[in-house]
């Protein structure tokens, strides 16, 4: 098994919009933290929705450009911006242009690949002297309720941590985002700076919406492979609905370093 959410899916572009919109504001943030200039060319990897592939756009100017790749690219073509390169293309085998970009953003996309580790070594050779990596990766374990009524609390943090175990059968890690700082620092690179994000979140935070439609695609292999029954799905997907429930998310690692310049 590998990556699961195909872009076919009628849900997958509002269950990339709610991703796009619970961390957006943070990718920009530590985009932006590395000082980006007018004129750089940057390489979005996995780009999903586009979101940050687009404003990317803007923040590079006309005399910038920025790349941005995926396996399926119809939400990446519907942005309308003339320094924007689309590609087709498999991280995990297509060829990369080396020495090439100034920044490289990838967010949530290392996590579902087994190749992780040799991917961000590739992703280090196609950086500029200088270039920056930006790798955004989750952790899971910090996910749990913290307000609801007592019995409703160990269901939930019993049955959502069995479907993030479960789903390590498509390659995933649900725990990568704990390692990406000794990664990082492995590779030759500097000014490695790693921090951590969890949001609190109740049936309108946009996590909400995207732990459901996430669950929602899973639903037939969690019940086939006996995870959860129907009826504890269910009841899963219903207490995130709850309005007097509250959760903790999974802990958002926003991380940058750069190459050495020779
Ligand atoms: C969870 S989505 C995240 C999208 C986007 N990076 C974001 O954070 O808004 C993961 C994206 O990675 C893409 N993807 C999966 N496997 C890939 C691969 N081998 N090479 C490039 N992109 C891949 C998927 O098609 C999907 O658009």
């Amino acid at each position: 098994m590998s990556y699961q959410f195909d872009h076919q899916w009628h849900q997958e572009r509002a269950r990339l919009a709610a991703l796009e919109s619970a961390f957006d504001p943070w990718s920009k943030r530590a985009i932006l933290d590395t000082n980006p200039q007018p004129g750089w060319r940057c390489l979005e990897v996995g780009g999903g929705g586009g979101s940050i592939a687009e404003w990317l756009c803007g923040l590079v100017g006309p005399k910038g450009e920025v790349v941005a790749t995926d396996v399926e690219t119809k939400f990446l073509e519907a942005i309308n911006a003339d320094n924007l390169q689309v590609q087709t293309h498999d991280i995990t085998k297509d060829p990369l242009e080396e020495s090439a970009f100034d920044l490289i953003h990838i967010r949530a996309v290392l996590a579902h690949l087994p190749q992780r580790d040799a991917i961000l070594r590739r992703l280090v050779a196609a950086l500029r002297p200088g270039g920056w990596l930006i790798p955004i990766v989750t952790d899971f374990s910090s996910v749990r309720a913290v307000q609801a009524p007592e019995r409703e609390i160990a269901f939930f943090d019993k049955t959502f941590a069995s479907v993030i175990e479960a789903a390590r059968v498509t390659g995933f890690d649900p725990y990568y985002g704990r390692r990406i700082g000794a990664i990082l620092r492995s590779l030759e690179l500097k000014d490695v700076c790693v921090e951590g994000i969890v949001f609190e979140w109740d049936a309108g935070h946009p996590l909400a919406a995207l732990y459901q439609k996430t669950f929602l695609r899973l639903r037939d292999f969690v019940v086939s492979s006996g995870t959860l029954s129907e009826e504890e799905f269910e009841r899963l997907q219903g207490l995130m609905r709850l309005p007097d429930f509250y959760g903790l998310s999974n802990t958002l690692f926003l991380a940058r370093a750069r190459t050495v310049i020779a």
